[in-house]
């Protein structure tokens, strides 16, 4: 008879064929890269990194890298009309294109997943300059969204062949993120479970949780949701679809708006939620607000926690406890004109969850943003 420690470490090698490091970087395809990049740098506290553009060689696209702590961010831009670049921002408006993935090995994490069944979105390529080589490849995920999966084990330099440094007066101090925590992709009706087998088949993820309806429904919208992880968890997607409500579920709004499947949100993991929180919202970045009466009863949900409730109840951070621990989270506002993209603030204290014990406050209060836009 096998030992449970014998079946986990078997199931994990069966699994194991992607194995991923974490995220290497998020891309976003915009209007304007430069006004981007510089928002991110003033409002998150990201730094310069590098750049690519004509300047660098690149003939079609800028491109503007930022980084504070382990996240990466890159801003994107077409400069000319009539290519992949400029149809997305004019599809989607500003949003996530590329969900990269810090591989060891981007030829065989391709070949492993195409030849299950994703479908090629870039080949593996080796790129070389005076820091050394990587590798890239690449599969299309849901929406016009792709994964990229980089190797960088041999290459030293500041980003990526391609870009040269980005050096810049203007260094904002850091607001304290630290890392993605998750990205959540809203995809159409009943195309959850198609997407869910996705992440398990070609990328060998497991649902590590649901949602239905009964636990995300407010009076008036719904909607349910999967969390996909991969085998050490560093990499979480949930995924969303709409369901039935008395009106319109916001991942309907969304899916108006973005036209089609797309990347919700991403969460930016801190280890101060009041400190990062408070100076994000100095720095004019708008949350979403829960009623006071949310802080009522929070502590007999929640139990003990180490802060302070008068600055969380100021700020308007959310609280949830599961087996493991607690979480503070907050969510902004969507971060651009169209009802798409916003981020999730979110220090987990042992909880490896999701905040379910917020979302009937959290929905209410997406509910009323989406009834001033008039889509609910
Ligand atoms: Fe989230």
């Amino acid at each position: 008879m096998q030992t449970l420690e014998a079946i986990e470490t078997n199931n994990k090698s069966q699994t194991d064929f992607l194995p991923l490091q974490g995220t290497d970087y998020v891309e976003f395809y915009v209007g304007n890269a430069r006004q981007a990049a510089h928002f991110y740098k003033a409002a998150f506290g990201f730094q310069s990194l590098a750049y690519a553009g004509p300047e660098t060689g690149v003939k079609d696209r800028a491109s503007y890298a930022v980084r504070q702590n382990k996240l990466t961010f890159v801003f994107t831009t077409a400069l000319r009309t009539g290519n992949p670049i400029a149809d997305h921002v004019y599809k989607h408006g500003d949003a996530v294109k590329v969900l990269a993935l810090k591989v060891d090995d981007a030829a065989s994490a391709w070949h492993e997943t195409t030849q299950r069944g994703a479908k090629s979105y870039m080949e593996p390529v080796t790129l070389t300059d005076d820091g050394g080589k990587m590798m890239l490849s690449g599969i299309h995920t849901y929406g016009d969204t792709v994964h990229l999966f980089v190797e960088r084990k041999n290459y030293e330099g500041v980003f990526m062949p391609g870009y040269r440094e980005w050096k810049s007066n203007y260094n904002p101090p850091s607001t304290g993120l630290l890392y993605v925590d998750h990205c959540v992709g809203n995809v159409g009706w009943n195309q959850m479970n198609p997407w869910v087998k996705f992440y398990q088949d070609v990328m060998g993820f497991r649902n590590i949780l649901t949602f239905d309806d009964s636990d995300i429904s407010t009076e008036y919208s719904a909607l349910m949701s999967k969390v996909m992880s991969n085998g050490n968890g560093f990499v979480k997607f949930p995924i969303n679809e709409p369901a039935e409500g008395k009106k319109k579920s916001q991942v309907e709004e969304y899916l108006d708006y973005y036209n089609g499947e797309g990347c919700q949100h991403v969460a930016l993991a801190t280890g101060n939620i009041v400190e990062t929180v408070t100076e994000l919202q100095n720095r004019g970045i708008e949350f979403l607000k829960v009623p006071t009466s949310y802080y009522d009863e929070l502590l007999d949900r929640v139990g003990h926690i180490d802060e302070d409730i008068a600055s969380l109840k100021e700020l308007g951070v959310l609280v949830d406890r599961d087996n493991e621990g607690y979480l503070l989270q907050i969510f902004t506002k969507p971060v651009e004109d169209r009802p798409t993209l916003f981020f999730e603030i979110i220090q987990r204290k042992g909880a490896q969850s999701f905040g379910k014990g917020n979302f009937k406050a959290l929905f209410e209060a997406i509910e009323r943003e989406q009834e001033l836009r008039g889509n609910l």
